[in-house]
């Protein structure tokens, strides 16, 4: 069975309580419940439990921006998934902001992915280069040590649950996406690896979305991409009407 394609509004740090109580009733008005679009929400953690008590359960699921990897203990200002769990669906798991600013490494984002779906939560994993890395064309062994490593303790039934960002971190945050053919080499090259890894039917069943400057005028074009399911949202799902009209392209690309 076609799984539906998924749209991720990545809030980041932004917003105080009663705005992102706001956005998600002003997103509420202008969505409309699809089921060929699933609709997740990532607000900081201190909003996921109070969203949770608001939030239309048909239409938004909610994620988290990250989680611990050890479930319980003295980690003084950790979140474990084994917190999150029942709370989120989704969890978006080595953002490049992550590696970056709080310097995850490969092995902790490995460690990421085992705690997530060892609490169900389904990962939300993102790869991709720097443009330091794209200059020297290492992309491809970029993504392939994020991958490879990144599912090296999971089953295949769980590689089959996850979703994969591809966010090409020189994309991020400007009004620029990368090139619908520089997305398709990227994506399937991300399916390769799996299909080496865990065969086809896996390959196939994962969910590749693509990051980085998602703008409504850009998403026809993104979601005619061979192989992307989807996308993951920055500064775009800070706007509710814009981020409406993403899910609203996403939707339209659903029926093609
Ligand atoms: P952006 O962010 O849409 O603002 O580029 C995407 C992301 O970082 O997930």
């Amino acid at each position: 069975m076609k799984k539906p394609k998924i749209v991720v509004a990545n809030w980041k740090m932004h917003l105080n309580v009663h705005e992102a109580s706001l956005l998600l009733h002003k997103m509420d008005k202008r969505i409309h419940d699809h089921r060929s679009v699933e609709v997740v929400i990532a607000p900081s953690y201190l909003y996921l439990q109070p969203l949770s008590l608001e939030v239309d359960k048909r239409k938004f699921k909610l994620a988290s921006q990250d989680g611990y990897y050890v479930d319980e203990g003295s980690y003084t200002g950790a979140v474990s998934f084994s917190q999150l769990r029942n709370l989120v669906q989704y969890s978006i798991i080595g953002h490049s902001e992550r590696r970056r600013y709080f310097n995850e490494g490969l092995e902790v984002v490995r460690d990421k992915m085992a705690a997530a779906i060892r609490n169900n939560i389904t990962p939300i994993l993102c790869v991709g280069e720097t443009s330091e890395e794209r200059h020297l064309k290492e992309t491809k062994q970029v993504i392939h040590d994020q991958i490879t490593t990144a599912l090296s303790d999971l089953t295949s039934e769980d590689v089959e649950r996850l979703v994969i960002g591809y966010e090409p971190v020189w994309a991020i945050g400007g009004h620029e996406p990368a090139k619908p053919a520089d997305i398709e080499e990227a994506v399937s090259w991300i399916r390769y690896q799996i299909r080496e890894l865990y065969g086809k039917d896996v390959a196939e069943g994962v969910r590749v979305i693509y990051g980085g400057s998602d703008e409504p005028e850009f998403v026809e074009g993104i979601m005619q991409v061979d192989g992307v399911d989807g996308l993951l949202v920055g500064h775009a799902s800070l706007n509710a009407e814009q981020f409406a009209d993403i899910v609203q392209g996403v939707y339209l690309s659903s029926l093609k």
